[in-house]
C-alpha cells in the first residue's frame, strides 16, 4: 500500500478517525491538522508511540493550521481527505443548528484542501452532514465524484447494532440499509433488512421494527444527551475510516454514503444518502437497489428537504 491521508480536526472524532487509519497500516502517512496549537503534533506523537504496542508501521504527522491556510502544506498531496473540522451538537440540538458555525468552519477548511491537495478524495463528516458535503463541493470546486459525506454508513451500523441486541444475535448475522439524510428525513430500509438471510419482517413486529427505526434516527442524539459534551465518535471514526480504506484501496466496495444523485430514483442534482461504489476516484458510481414505493417516497422526501438545506449553503 501506500498514499498519505490528511484528517482534518483533532477532536474526538478527528483523533480516533486517525489512529484507525493509522493501525490498518495501509497509508504511509496520516496527517492530523487541528487549529488548536500543539493539540495534533501531541497526539500524532503519541499514537506513532503506539506503533510497536499495535504493530503498524504508518507514521502519523500532527499540524497546526490557521483558517489563513498556514501550516496546510503538511496536508499537500494527499490522497484522501477526512474533514471533521467544526462544532459538535450539545444536548437538545439538532445536527442543522450548528449549520451557521460550521459552514464558515467548512469552507474554510475546504477552500485550504483544495489549494495544497488538488486531486485528494474528499470525505466529509462535519455536521449538518449532507449541507457540509455540498459545500464541501462548491468550496473546492472538485468533482462531485471526489466529494462524499459519511453518514449511512454510520446509521446502518448503528441499526444493526439494535436488531442484532434485540434479537440476541450476532451482529455478522445483521444486515440493513439506511438511505436520505443523516438527521430527520434519515430513511432506514426494513425491506433491506434482513438476519441470517431471513426478512426482519418475519423476526419482528411492525411495532417493533418502528421502535427500532427510530432509535436509529435519533441514535446520535441519544449519544449527545449521554455524554453532555461533545457527541459519538467510536461507531463514526469507524465509518469514516472505512471509507477512506475502501478509497486508498480501490476496493470498489458497496457502502451507503452521502453522494451526489444524478437521475437515481428519479431523483436529481442533490447530496444525499444513497448506496455507491467506491474507489480510488472516489464515487464510481452510485448503486440503485429495489425499494419498497413507501421508501422509495420518503427518499424523494428527504431530498427534497436537503435539496433546499442545499441551496442555502452556497451563501453561507
Ligand atoms: C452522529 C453525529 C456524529 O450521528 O452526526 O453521532
Amino acid at each position: 500500500m501506500g498514499g498519505k491521508v490528511t484528517v482534518v480536526g483533532s477532536g474526538f472524532y478527528g483523533s480516533t478517525t486517525a489512529l484507525r487509519l493509522a493501525q490498518y497500516d495501509i497509508f504511509d502517512t496520516v496527517v492530523l491538522t487541528d487549529i488548536v496549537e500543539g493539540k495534533p503534533e501531541g497526539l500524532a506523537l503519541d499514537m506513532n508511540q503506539s506503533r510497536s504496542i499495535e504493530g503498524f508501521e504508518t507514521k502519523v504527522i500532527g499540524a497546526t493550521t490557521t483558517p489563513e491556510g498556514a501550516g496546510y502544506e503538511a496536508t499537500a498531496n494527499s490522497d484522501v481527505v477526512v474533514i471533521t473540522a467544526g462544532l459538535p451538537r450539545k444536548p437538545g440540538m439538532s445536527r442543522m443548528d450548528l449549520i451557521g458555525v460550521n459552514a464558515g468552519i467548512v469552507r474554510g477548511v475546504a477552500e485550504n484542501i483544495a489549494k495544497h491537495s488538488p486531486n485528494a478524495v474528499i470525505i466529509v463528516v462535519s455536521n449538518p452532514l449532507d449541507e457540509m458535503t455540498a459545500l464541501a463541493q462548491i468550496a473546492t470546486n472538485f468533482p462531485k465524484n471526489r466529494v462524499m459525506g459519511q453518514a449511512g454508513m454510520l446509521d446502518t451500523a448503528r441499526f444493526t447494532n439494535f436488531v442484532a441486541e434485540k434479537l440476541g444475535v450476532k451482529t455478522a448475522s445483521v444486515k440493513t440499509l439506511t438511505l436520505g439524510s443523516h438527521g430527520d428525513t434519515m430513511v432506514p430500509v426494513p425491506s433491506r433488512c434482513t438476519v441470517d438471510g431471513k426478512p426482519l419482517s418475519d423476526l419482528l413486529s411492525q411495532a417493533e421494527i418502528d421502535e427500532l427505526v427510530d432509535r436509529t434516527r435519533n441514535g446520535g442524539a441519544e449519544v449527545v444527551a449521554l455524554l453532555k459534551t461533545g457527541s459519538a465518535y467510536y461507531a463514526p471514526s469507524a465509518a469514516a475510516a472505512r471509507m477512506a480504506k475502501a478509497v486508498i484501496e480501490d476496493s470498489g466496495a458497496v457502502m451507503p454514503v452521502c453522494a451526489w444523485v444524478d437521475g437515481e430514483y428519479g431523483i436529481s442534482g442533490v447530496y444525499l444518502g444513497v448506496e455507491a461504489e467506491i474507489g480510488r476516484n472516489g464515487i464510481n458510481k452510485v448503486v440503485e437497489s429495489k425499494l419498497t414505493d413507501s421508501e422509495v417516497e420518503a427518499l424523494k422526501a428527504a431530498a427534497e428537504a436537503v435539496r433546499a438545506k442545499q441551496a442555502d449553503v452556497q451563501t453561507l
